[in-house]
């Protein structure tokens, strides 16, 4: 099904060299059969024409609050109210500040007011300019306003800096829309049951240093549980992620918590886990770190080398032995014997439930789009097949939900 079907679109692109992208982006929106309008500002059309936006959105471009004849065929405001959704991408530090200040002394600020229609960002800019303080205060402003913020990325930027400020790829982009418009779907035609309660979601790999520049981490890309996540929020509950280190979006609404080791995620884990209704540890947590971690690059000066492991906390068992614990599920990811060794841990590490997880399979488990569970507790089994990661999140968000309520 295309998620965006019927829904009409407004891109709103500022002048940032992230703009030769949006051809793209139209492109994919549309693939989701978004009807798409791009409205460009002065320093956008230095990067890239009107004219190839009009020829891949089949629809007029449009730039100037002053022109009549775009006036006459469709006014600024007409157009801030044809949009469900309105997206900018790239937007650059000095658009975020003008809308930050409430400006509207061109066509996409003033869309930007005029509009009722929800509103995502996609920041892009040099590294040092999105730390700037004054970025940061109008970030918190956008936010505070219920702007979606999508992104930026890391890595390396157009000037050679690397840091955070690249706006998202593309296809980020448009999961990231299509997320936001199935929660305002859900918004308005489906009830939420999981309003009031509060998950917490471990996801993604740890990093374990063995000095400054090498560490032990694992191919978890944080897919399974920012997609349970995304499916939680949907339902209404308040989500909190805690993600190793992963290049994907954070889900619209949700808050996420970055850290890089075991003890970082163990502590944020335990710090939330009281006052959280729900907890599901999906992260691949490293088991063992470096006793002792370099100060320096370890020289390669043997030909053999040894190195010292101790075992980190268990973070979903320290969770589940909490006086007042959330409802607690684990993952087990396993090669063999999948589901004897699934039970073992939900009995060993005191969990309500645990999502069985083969990972030998071919196109499942670690990295991959899609996965297949086996949901196990003390007294019922529930097998979830092969299927996107999406709608197996939802599925288990869904059996978690239920198997919650008759516990109670
Ligand atoms: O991120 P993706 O690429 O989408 O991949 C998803 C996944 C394969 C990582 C996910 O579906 C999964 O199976 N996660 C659990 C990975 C794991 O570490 O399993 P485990 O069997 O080693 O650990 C058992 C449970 O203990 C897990 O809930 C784990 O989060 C938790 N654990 C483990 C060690 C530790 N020190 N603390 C923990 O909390």
């Amino acid at each position: 099904m295309q998620i965006l079907q019927g829904k009409k679109i407004l891109l709103g692109i500022s002048g940032g060299i992230a703009a030769y992208k949006t051809p793209e982006l139209v492109r994919r929106l549309k693939d989701q059969g978004a009807d798409v309008r791009v409205v460009m500002t002065e320093g956008a059309k230095a990067f890239i024409t009107p004219l190839t936006l009009q020829a891949v959105s089949a629809n007029a471009v449009s730039d100037s609050l002053l022109d009549t004849q775009a006036e006459l065929a469709m006014g600024h405001i007409e157009l801030a109210k044809w949009a469900d959704f309105i997206l900018i991408a790239p937007a650059t530090a000095d658009l975020i500040a003008k809308i930050a200040a409430g400006m509207a002394n061109d066509l996409l600020t003033t869309l930007c007011l005029a509009t009722a229609a929800p509103i995502a960002i996609a920041p892009a800019m040099n590294q040092q300019m999105w730390h700037n303080l004054a970025t940061q205060n109008n970030m918190k402003t956008l936010t505070s306003w219920q702007y979606s913020i999508f992104g930026p990325g890391a890595g390396e930027q157009a000037c050679g800096d690397v840091g955070l400020g690249r706006m998202l790829e593309v296809h980020e982009l448009v999961t990231l829309t299509c997320q936001a418009m199935e929660s305002m779907n859900n918004d308005t035609s489906k009830a939420k049951p999981l309003a009031g309660q509060k998950w917490l979601i471990t996801a993604g790999p740890t990093r374990e240093a063995i000095d400054p520049v090498r560490y032990i981490s694992n191919h978890s890309s944080g897919k399974m549980g920012f997609a349970i996540a995304n499916a939680a929020q949907q339902l209404g509950a308040d989500v909190t992620i805690i993600s190793g280190p992963v290049s994907i979006a954070t889900p619209p609404h949700c808050h996420k918590i970055a850290v890089t080791s075991a003890m970082e995620m163990h502590q944020h884990a335990l710090d939330h886990a009281a006052t959280s209704d729900v907890f599901v540890a999906c992260a691949a947590v490293a088991d063992y770190r470096i006793d002792h971690i370099a100060d320096e690059k370890i020289k390669k000066s043997h030909d053999t080398m040894q190195l010292n492991l101790i075992k980190n906390p268990d973070i979903v068992a320290d969770v589940a032995a909490m006086k007042n614990k959330p409802f607690t599920v684990g993952f087990a990811a396993e090669t063999q014997d999948v589901e004897h060794y699934a039970r073992d841990k939900l009995a060993r590490k005191n969990l309500d439930m645990i999502a069985a997880n083969n990972v030998a399979a071919q196109g499942q488990g670690f990295n991959s789009d899609d996965n297949a569970l086996t949901v196990l507790t003390a007294s019922d089994e529930k097998v979830l097949p092969l299927m996107s990661k999406s709608e197996l999140a939802k599925k288990l968000v869904q059996h978690i939900q239920q198997t919650l309520q008759k516990s109670q």
